[in-house]
């Protein structure tokens, strides 16, 4: 990494538009004298109404970068602006108006999302009731019709403990738009579900977005959830990697084709970061070759190796 990770100042470019827009992005936890670097620059662009998935392995800073897009935190660096809202210098009283109104979250906890004395109706209605954005009576109204599309009308006057797993989440979505915010943030919302009900909770997501469309993020660590949005965007330590578009094509025959295609991210400074399975093949190790071509550019393994490689097969015939 060293090379790769050193910092290269570059003039702040012009930011296109985009529903959540984070450059460079870093966050730096300092506890007892040690540093660790949660978010080292990390770059990516939501466009609005889009669904995507944000995957990545345990502790490769998904939760740090949710935590800063539902505005509890702020990056140590970088730029990020969501739905025109400046994270890193939005003022205390615009904190909280973003957290109410332009985004909603839905957290991996079941018991972290909904109040457990109140009534799935009830919980969708505080919300509403906070932001005073409805008369009160049409908020009865609003809940219910939220919890239909949801598919958990049926559980309208139950507690959460009357709920199993799948339904919670589902009522904590509704809860979530209820003041239909212009971006919407889950953070391992299936992460104590299991199988079935993970693609429950994911099809309820992307219902909402459809029926809405409001900007989605979901972050979680199973790669299963690509599978059921059109963009994936892959993060490790601290960094987008890759990303994966998916999109459906019908042959001559009429027969529906999902296709997935993987794309390597190339950040504003043009560095991107090469598969790892790519790096091991090839023995690609410390410094590599880059030649451009007319439509590509080739990479190749040090070129004092290669030579010597080719020395070897030489005296050997
Ligand atoms: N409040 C904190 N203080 C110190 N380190 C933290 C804090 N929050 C997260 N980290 C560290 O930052 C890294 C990324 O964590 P996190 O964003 O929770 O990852 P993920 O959600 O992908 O599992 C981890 O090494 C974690 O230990
Ligand atoms: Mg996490």
């Amino acid at each position: 990494m060293g090379a790769m990770t050193a910092e290269v100042l570059v003039p702040e470019a012009v930011v296109p538009g985009g529903e959540i827009v984070c450059r460079d992005l870093v966050r730096i936890f300092a506890t007892d004298g040690v540093e660790v670097q949660a978010l080292q620059g990390l770059t990516l662009t939501v466009d609005p109404g889009e669904i995507v998935a944000v995957v990545g392995a345990s502790g490769s800073g998904k939760s740090t970068l949710l935590t800063i897009l539902s505005g509890l935190d702020t990056p140590t660096g970088g730029s990020c602006v969501v739905a025109g809202t400046d994270l890193l210098t939005m003022s205390a009283r615009q904190r909280v108006a973003y957290q109410r109104g332009t985004v909603g979250f839905v957290w991996q906890q079941t018991s972290r999302n909904l109040l457990p004395y109140l009534s799935a109706a009830e919980n969708v209605r505080v919300p509403l009731e906070l932001s005073g954005s409805l008369p009160a009576r049409q908020r009865a109204a609003r809940a219910a019709v939220l919890l239909e599309l949801l598919e958990v009308g049926h559980v309208a006057d139950r507690r959460p403990s009357q709920m199993s797993g799948g339904e919670q989440q589902r009522v904590a979505v509704a809860v979530a738009v209820a003041n239909s915010p212009r971006v919407l943030l889950a953070d391992e919302p299936t992460g104590e579900l299991d199988e079935a009900t993970s693609v429950e909770v994911l099809e309820a997501l992307r219902g909402v977005n459809r029926e809405t469309g409001v900007t989605t993020l979901i972050v979680t660590h199973d790669p299963a959830v690509s599978e059921h949005v059109a963009r994936t965007i892959q993060i490790r330590d601290g960094r987008t990697s890759t990303e994966v578009l998916r999109r459906t094509e019908v042959d001559e025959h009429g027969a529906e084709r999902h296709v997935a295609e993987e794309f390597a991210v190339l950040d504003r400074v043009g560095r991107l970061q090469l598969p790892s399975d790519f790096v091991t093949s090839l023995g690609l190790k410390d410094r590599v070759r880059l030649a451009l071509e007319t439509d590509h550019v080739g990479v190749w393994p040090d070129a004092r190796r290669t030579d010597g490689a080719r020395e070897t097969e030489e005296g050997e015939r």
